[in-house]
Parts: C-alpha cells; structure tokens; sequence
C-alpha cells in the first residue's frame, strides 16, 4: 500500500496495514488490521489520530518524508488507546511546534500514558469547530465508544467523519475504500461493532443523534475500510443494532429485615422500568415457593437480595436459592444485591449460590470484561437506607438493565 493515499483534496490516508494475525481485546484478528491516521495538508497541517505503538517510528518516517514536521500545527486525538495514539511520542518528539487536540480527559490520559506534560493541548467541547486554515474540524464527545474520552472529527466542506474506533472493520486491506472491496464487509463491519461497540450502545444512540444532524458523504474511521459507498446504510446499521429489544422480563426477590431492602427493590425496580424492562417485586417470605419458581423461568433476569443478620441470610430466600442449582436457567442473567449494617455478608453468600447455577452472574468481573467499566460495584450493596437519589445506585442498575435488555 502507499503510504499517501488522497482521500479528498488537501486530505490523505497515512496510516499503516498490519497484515498478521494480530492479537486485541483477547482475541486474534484472523484478518488482520488497519492503523488508519489522516493528514490534512491544510495551511494549519493536521494529523487525525496516529497509528499502534509498535509502528510508530515508521510511522513519523513515512510523514518526514512527506512534509516538514515542524510546520505541522494539530495532531488531533480522537481515542487514547495505544493502537491510535501509539504513534503520538514519536510523532510529537518531530512535531515540535504542534498542539494536541483532545478531550480534557483525553488530555489527562495522554499526558500519563506518554508524559507529555509540557506539550500545548487545545481542550475539545462538544460541538467546538477549529479553523485549520482551509477546513473547518468540528469536534463531537462520544463517551464510551468505547472507552471514557472518547471523541469524533468532522470536516465541515469535505463532509467526512473521522469517527476513530467507531464505524471501523478489522481487516488488513490495500485497497482502503469500501467500494473496491473484494467482498462484501458488511458482515465484519458488523461482527467488529458487536465485539467492540455493542457493550455501549446506549452511548451509541447518543453518538448517532449527534452525527444524524451532520451531512456525511465519507467516513474515515481508524481500522480497515474507509466508507464513501452506501454511508447511510452504515449508519442506519449501528443505530439499528444499538436500538434496545423491548419486552424483557425481570424479577426482584428478597427477604428483608428492617424493610431498607425492600426500598433498594423499589429504586431498581424505577430504574429498570426505565428503561422498558417489565419489572416484578416479590418478598420471598410472604410467596409460594413453588409460584416465585415459575417467576424465575419466566423472568430474562432475576436480582435476588437480602438483609444480612448474624453474617447471613434472612427469611425464606436461602429456601429458593436452594432449588436453582436443579433447574436449566442458561442465558438468564442473574444479580445479588441487599441492604446491611456492618460487613453485608448476606450479599456475598447470595453470589456464591448463583456462582453455583447456570446463571449468568453479573458481577464487577462480569462487568470489566464485557463492557470496560471499571467503577460499577455488583453485588449490589447498599449500607443502611438507599438515598432516594443515589447516583451510584442509579448508575449500576443502569449498566445491568443495558446488559439485560441485549
Ligand atoms: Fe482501535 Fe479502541 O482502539
């Protein structure tokens, strides 16, 4: 592949192909991948987003080659993460004059991943446009997509976004436009946005209320095909798959001693209704065994709680959690949760019977790996009396019910 490849005018392609079978996000790439970075040759010279860490020096080569890097003015950074901004230290060691454009925790990110404290950084808000003489960039926040500081670029008289992450496919291809493809990508386009994109796709409603407003006629993204054929179709295919289903069921079921469990049921059940989950709340100690059991196989998700007295379990809950391990629960997703005063065991025994099923558990480990966040706390536990406005609670019952709601 070239290392120049015009895009439009004043605007090229100059990232780099990996064609290996690379390793990423615990899995290997059996097609490879692309690095995709942009110059925009403007009377402001402007880089979107760099390539991986590992073929940075060649990288800063290929762009000295082309153009004095010291005249360059903005190495915009669309996403942190090292296959995009790996090339950043390099490039910046060159780019002596240049500013870096990112979100402020883009920015803070940067400066401890590469320490380039002392670097100048122009801090993005939503919206802002940046005059880099001869185009217009537009810049969009688009939080956890898929990580934290996250951003898009558009290029107001090119009509292009430069979405980073988002609207990419991984393969290893040269000839970089989807309408040269030699076969037909939608299905990678696709399993790419399930793997990467989907855990987030709230966010992605939001991102594609922001660019719905844009006129789009390309999108540059950072991995594989850049899209200047059927961009609608591409659009309408990451809104479509990040809509939620309607219609899934959850049951809460607990036990409570003093009633501040039964206030935690409530504030989740408001939250999951939400957004659409039909909720049921159900106090073990006043049901049938045998009724709350057929709930259970009903049910898409079953968050099972308790007070907790003398390190465990009050009521009849231990009763039910007792007959689960004998039914066929798979791909039912399943969450402790409880109110407590002092340590909450009651919480933590909850989990190791569901641990003990064929439940999908959702806990933090569960959390970290199927979405990337990091600061959601389940077992749900709550000391004392839930606050009626507890963000934290809100937040955490808001990642479960985007993760039941698939
Ligand atoms: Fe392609 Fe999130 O890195």
């Amino acid at each position: 592949m070239e290392s120049k490849i015009k895009i439009a005018n004043n605007s090229y392609w100059v990232g780099y192909v990996d064609d290996r079978k690379v390793l990423f996000h615990r899995l290997i790439l059996e097609k490879g991948t692309t690095y995709n970075s942009y110059l925009l040759d403007t009377e402001k010279p402007t880089i979107i987003d760099t390539v991986d860490i590992e073929f940075g020096r060649i990288f800063v080569e290929n762009l000295s080659n082309m153009m004095d890097l010291s005249k360059l003015e903005y190495v915009i950074i669309n996403h942190v993460e090292p296959d995009h901004a790996g090339g950043l230290p390099a490039l910046m060691a060159k780019a002596k004059n240049a500013k870096i454009v990112t979100t402020a925790l883009g920015a803070e990110e940067l400066k401890k991943m590469f320490k380039l404290h002392n670097r100048e950084y122009v801090i993005i808000h939503d919206g802002m446009t940046l005059d880099i003489g001869g185009k217009t960039l537009q810049f969009f926040e688009t939080p956890f997509l898929h990580t934290e500081e996250t951003m898009v670029t558009y290029c107001i008289e090119d009509q292009i976004l430069y979405p980073c992450d988002q609207f990419s496919t991984h393969i290893a291809n040269y000839e970089l436009f989807n309408d040269l493809a030699k076969e037909d990508i939608t299905e990678d386009f696709k399993v790419y946005y399930q793997l990467i994109m989907h855990p987030h796709r709230p966010y992605v409603q939001d991102m594609i209320k922001k660019i719905r407003k844009l006129d789009i006629k390309m999108i540059a993204p950072s991995h594989g095909y850049v899209l200047r054929e059927n961009v609608e179709k591409y659009i309408n295919a990451y809104d479509d798959m990040s809509r939620a289903k309607e219609g899934k069921k959850v049951a809460i079921l607990f036990s409570t001693m003093t009633g501040n469990t039964t206030k935690v049921a409530k504030l989740m059940a408001e939250a999951l209704e939400n957004k659409n989950i039909v909720t049921r709340i159900i106090n073990v100690d006043n049901a049938d065994v045998d009724a709350v059991v057929e709930v259970i196989k009903e049910s898409d998700g079953v968050f099972f709680g308790s007070s907790t007295r003398y390190a465990d379990m009050v009521g009849n809950l231990e009763t039910i959690l007792k007959q689960l391990k004998d039914l066929d629960l798979s791909g039912k997703f399943a969450v402790a949760f409880g109110s407590y005063g002092w340590s909450g065991e009651a919480i933590e025994v909850i989990n190791d019977y569901l641990k003990d099923t064929n439940l999908t558990v959702i806990d933090r480990s569960y959390i970290v790996k199927t979405t990337g966040m990091d600061d959601i706390q389940v077992p749900i536990r709550v000391k004392f009396k839930p606050e009626e406005e507890s963000q934290t609670l809100g937040r955490t019952v808001q990642a479960i019910g985007d993760i039941l709601v698939g």
